[in-house]
C-alpha cells in the first residue's frame, strides 16, 4: 500500500497543468453503451476509477450485469444502468454501498427510470431492472430531499436518449458534467436541449452513433491546486482550466484577500499578505462544490479568525476534520457544519486518508504543516487524483510516494 511523505513550510512556485475531469469521464464512458462500434475519447485522465469503468465496461461486452465487485469500488458504476436499460431493455447492477461520505441512495435514478418505463426489483443486493416495451419519454422531477443529483440526472438524460418520444426533465443537475455528457451525446445523434439549467429536454432517437471527443479539465483537481498554492503562501498558474466553471470558488479565495488572475484558459494567484477567514456553504453548482469542501477546511487553519463551513450535500462529509485536528488544528464540530479557528501551526504526523477529497485535505495540511506528514493509504488519491506528489512536487513541494508496510 502507497502512502505520501510530505515534508512542510515550502511556497508552491510554478505552472502547472490540469488533467482531464473524473467527474466528466465516468459518465460518458458509460454512454459508449447507447452506440454500436468504438468512440474515441482524448484527455481522459490515468486514474483508478477510469479504469475500474474501462473494466465494467469490458465485462458488459455481451452481458448486462455490472457485478458487485467492480460496484463496490466505485459508485459511478450506478450510471451503466440507463445505457443498458435504453439500448437492451435489462440490466442487472450490483446496488452501490454507502461510503465515509454518508448515505448513497439511488432512490432518484430508480424513479426516474421507473418514470420511463422501466420495471425494477430491487433485491439480494441487485437492482434488476426491465424494459419489456422500451422506454418512453415523459415529464418528470428528479429533485431530491438534498437537491439536485448528478448522477441520477446522467442516468434519465442517458436512457431518453433511445425512448419512445420526448423527455421533460425537470430538477436536472446544471454541474458541467451534465452539460458535457449532454453536449457528447449530441454529437453523437442525441437531441438533448436545456442542458447546464435545471430543465433538460430530451426528445428519443432510433440510434446514437460514435464520436470522437476531449474531455474538458478537472474542476475539482484544479480548486485544490489552487487552494495548495494560496495555503503554502505561493504564486501558482493553472493552465488549460475553465475559470468560469470556478467562479464560486474564485470568489470565496479573493474574499479572503487573494490576489487572482484569470484568462480564458488559466487561472493565476499569488498569495503573501495575511489570509482573512471566510466561511462557505456547500451547493449543488454553481453554488461551493462539496468536493472542495475539505481542501477549504485544510485552507481555513492557515487563515485569521474562524471559518464555519456548512456541508449542505452530505451532512457527514467531515471524517478529515479529526485528521486534521491530529495535526494541530482547532476544528469543531458544529450541527451541519464545522467552526474552524485560526491561522494555526499544524505540525506534521501520520494520518489517514478516508476517501478521495479528505486525502486531498491531509496532503495540503501536510504541505504546510511544521516537519514530516505521513498521508496513508493514498489510493483513495488514486482514484481521482492524476500524479498530485509529481504536480506539487513540479511546483517545489517536497511531497513523494513511499511504500506503506506499515499494515493495514
Ligand atoms: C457526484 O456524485 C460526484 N461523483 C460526487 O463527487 C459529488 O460529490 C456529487 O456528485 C455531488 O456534487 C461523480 O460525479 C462521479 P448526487 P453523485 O447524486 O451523483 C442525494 C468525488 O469526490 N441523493 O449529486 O453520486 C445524495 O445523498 C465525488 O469526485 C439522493 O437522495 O451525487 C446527496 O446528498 C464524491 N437520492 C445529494 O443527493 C439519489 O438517488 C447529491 O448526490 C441520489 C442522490
Amino acid at each position: 500500500m502507497d502512502a505520501f511523505l510530505v515534508e512542510g513550510g515550502i511556497p508552491l512556485q510554478g505552472t502547472v497543468s490540469a488533467s482531464g475531469s473524473k467527474n466528466a469521464a465516468l459518465p460518458i464512458q458509460a454512454a459508449t453503451l447507447l452506440m454500436e462500434g468504438e468512440c474515441s475519447l482524448h484527455g481522459l485522465p490515468e486514474l483508478r476509477d477510469v479504469q475500474t469503468m474501462r473494466r465494467l465496461l469490458e465485462g458488459l461486452e455481451g452481458s448486462v450485469e455490472a457485478p458487485y465487485e467492480l460496484v463496490r469500488q466505485m459508485r459511478a458504476s450506478v450510471c451503466v444502468l440507463g445505457p443498458l436499460l435504453a439500448r437492451y431493455g435489462r440490466a442487472i447492477v450490483a446496488l452501490p454501498g454507502g461510503c465515509v461520505l454518508g448515505p448513497r441512495p439511488i432512490d432518484l435514478h430508480l424513479k426516474g427510470l421507473e418514470a420511463l418505463g422501466a420495471e425494477i426489483l430491487v433485491e439480494h443486493g441487485l437492482i434488476q431492472a426491465v424494459a419489456p416495451h422500451g422506454l418512453q419519454g415523459c415529464s418528470l422531477d428528479l429533485t431530491g430531499p438534498m437537491g439536485p443529483t448528478v448522477l441520477g440526472t446522467a442516468n434519465i438524460l442517458m436512457a431518453a436518449t433511445l425512448a419512445e418520444g420526448k423527455t421533460v426533465l425537470g430538477g436536472a443537475a446544471q454541474e458541467p458534467e451534465i452539460v458535457e455528457l449532454a453536449n457528447f451525446l449530441n454529437s453523437c445523434g442525441a437531441l438533448i436541449s436545456g442542458q447546464g439549467t435545471s430543465r433538460i429536454e430530451i426528445e428519443g432517437v432510433s440510434e446514437l452513433h460514435p464520436c470522437e471527443w476531449n474531455l474538458p479539465p478537472d474542476r475539482i483537481e484544479v480548486g485544490t491546486l489552487l487552494l495548495a498554492g494560496a495555503m503554502t503562501g505561493g504564486r501558482l498558474r493553472v493552465n488549460g482550466c475553465r475559470p468560469i466553471e470556478q467562479d464560486c470558488l474564485l470568489q470565496a479565495l479573493r474574499a479572503t484577500g487573494l490576489e487572482i488572475q484569470s484568462g480564458e484558459d488559466w487561472i493565476e494567484l499569488q498569495a503573501g499578505q495575511p489570509l482573512q477567514a471566510h466561511s462557505i456553504q456547500t451547493s449543488a453548482y454553481p453554488g461551493f462544490p462539496t468536493d472542495l469542501q475539505a481542501q477549504w477546511m485544510a485552507f481555513a487553519t492557515v487563515c485569521e479568525g474562524t471559518t464555519f463551513i456548512e456541508e449542505k450535500i452530505y451532512p457527514e462529509r467531515f471524517v478529515h476534520a479529526e485528521e486534521l485536528n491530529r495535526m494541530g488544528a482547532k476544528i469543531q464540530r458544529s450541527g451541519g457544519g464545522a467552526l474552524i479557528r485560526g491561522p494555526i501551526s499544524l505540525s506534521g504526523a501520520p494520518v489517514m486518508a478516508s476517501d478521495l477529497r479528505a486525502s486531498a485535505a491531509l496532503v495540503l495540511a501536510g504541505l504546510v504543516a511544521e516537519g514530516e506528514t505521513v498521508v496513508r493509504r493514498v489510493y483513495h488519491l488514486d482514484r481521482g487524483y492524476e500524479g498530485l506528489e509529481k504536480k506539487l512536487a513540479s511546483l517545489g513541494a517536497k511531497v513523494s510516494r513511499i511504500l506503506d508496510e506499515s499494515g493495514p
